[in-house]
């Protein structure tokens, strides 16, 4: 047989698999590792999804989209940002905000380019930019800084190579959000080094300390070297509707809708339909849900307050705990292993972030509150046998 090509090897599978595995067979586990909400899709966006396939909703649609959900979004994208894009041309309907990601990078990389990434960051990141045969480049976000990169160390990042950089506030796996100053910072260095910027929005919806964060695109000369990217998943409860969607410059948005005719065409019909209910239906579901995640966050970051031993910085937006474990002097697969084996409680290594994370762990708090109750009971316990 000839060989399977050099990307199955790059592109591994993922530490939150390993912990997964881990766990199969074991009983009274507490998960605190699937990044979404524990809630169901709200009920007037699973209506519009059944009236529409009763409507004939069964066919392809246009590759970007149909045209009422482009414009639902780009009106969403005025109220949010202050920024027109024309639905036409500018905007773009993708199988989750993965996908938008997926076809952005694929459309800028070339093989042995470099795309620079928060270290740490969501773990797909880097496993897209070897999927486009190119390297990724991590830049350390220390809590230091809220998780947000330095200016000038994304600044010595740079090189001939380099395409262009991720920005995502509020983070995944940190919580951490990146203000206006350091913003205006990233977005004089792009224009400089003329990069790409790759806005990920998808908890846009989900901060709880009074502003929502300022997308760069929002910045001068900057929205034509950004793509926007958002999606369903997060903020309406939809991860598995598989509804995405992006606003950039026309050349990107043109060639991604390109490589989607050629990937799977278009995004599911009646799921298009739900996400028009989405954005434009009662928005008070989403906010009751942002209000229960608030809740718990105060719950986790009081709960681990009270732990020796474990630091967790107080996540600004998101639903996770990113939690400094040095003092332990294991290694994020080291303590998540012990944890899973004594207490039967799986969090993420911070390793599957990048290598800086290494010295975390992720808890996910979109679950229960006895789940966290009990899960954090455990870990408490599992710290005091340590002491
Ligand atoms: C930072 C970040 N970006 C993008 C996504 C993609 O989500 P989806 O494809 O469900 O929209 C996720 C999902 O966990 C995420 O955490």
């Amino acid at each position: 047989m000839k060989a399977l090509s050099k990307a199955t090897h790059t592109v591994t599978n993922s530490p939150i698999r390993k912990m997964f595995n881990l766990a199969v067979g074991m009983k009274d586990v507490v998960s605190f590792t699937v990044g979404e909400p524990d809630f169901n899709t709200p009920d007037n966006i699973v209506e519009a999804c059944v009236t529409a396939l009763r409507n004939g909703a069964h066919h392809y649609t246009q590759n970007a989209g149909i045209l009422p959900l482009r414009e639902a979004v780009s009106d969403k994208f005025e109220r949010s940002l202050g920024l027109r894009y024309d639905p036409q041309s500018e905007v773009m309907i993708t199988s989750g905000g993965m996908e938008a990601l997926f076809l952005a990078l694929r459309v800028l990389l070339d093989s042995g380019d470099e795309f620079i990434l928060p270290d740490p960051s969501y773990t797909n990141y880097s496993r897209m930019v070897y999927l486009c045969d190119a390297e990724p480049v991590w830049v350390k976000c220390t809590p230091e800084n809220g998780f947000a990169y330095d200016p000038a160390d994304l600044e010595a990042a740079i090189t001939p190579k380099t395409k262009g950089f991720v920005v995502n506030s509020p983070s995944n796996p940190t919580g951490g959000t990146t203000g206006l100053e350091t913003l205006k910072a990233l977005a004089e260095i792009a224009k400089k080094h003329d990069l790409w910027v790759l806005s990920d929005e998808v908890y846009d919806q989900l901060v709880y300390e009074g502003e929502k964060p300022v997308s760069i695109a929002t910045l001068p000369g900057m929205r034509e070297r950004t793509l926007v990217i958002n999606s369903f998943s997060k903020a309406y409860a939809m991860t598995g509707w598989r509804v995405g969607y992006c606003a950039g410059p026309a050349d990107l948005i043109k060639n991604m809708i390109m490589f989607q005719e050629n990937v799977c065409a278009c995004v599911n019909t009646a799921a298009q339909y739900a996400a028009i209910e989405a954005l434009t239906g009662p928005q008070d579901k989403v906010e009751e849900m942002r209000r229960v995640f608030a809740e718990r966050r105060a719950y986790v970051v009081d709960a681990f307050s009270k732990i020796e031993g474990l630091k967790c910085y107080a996540p600004k937006g998101a639903f996770y705990a990113f939690i400094d474990i040095t003092s332990t002097g294991l290694t994020s697969e080291e303590f998540a292993k012990a944890l899973l084996q004594e207490e039967q409680v799986i969090v993420v290594p911070g390793i599957a972030f990048g290598t800086y994370g290494d010295q975390f762990i992720r808890l996910c708090f979109a679950t229960a509150m006895d789940n966290i109750q009990e899960g954090i009971r455990r870990i408490a316990h599992f710290m005091e046998k340590r002491r």
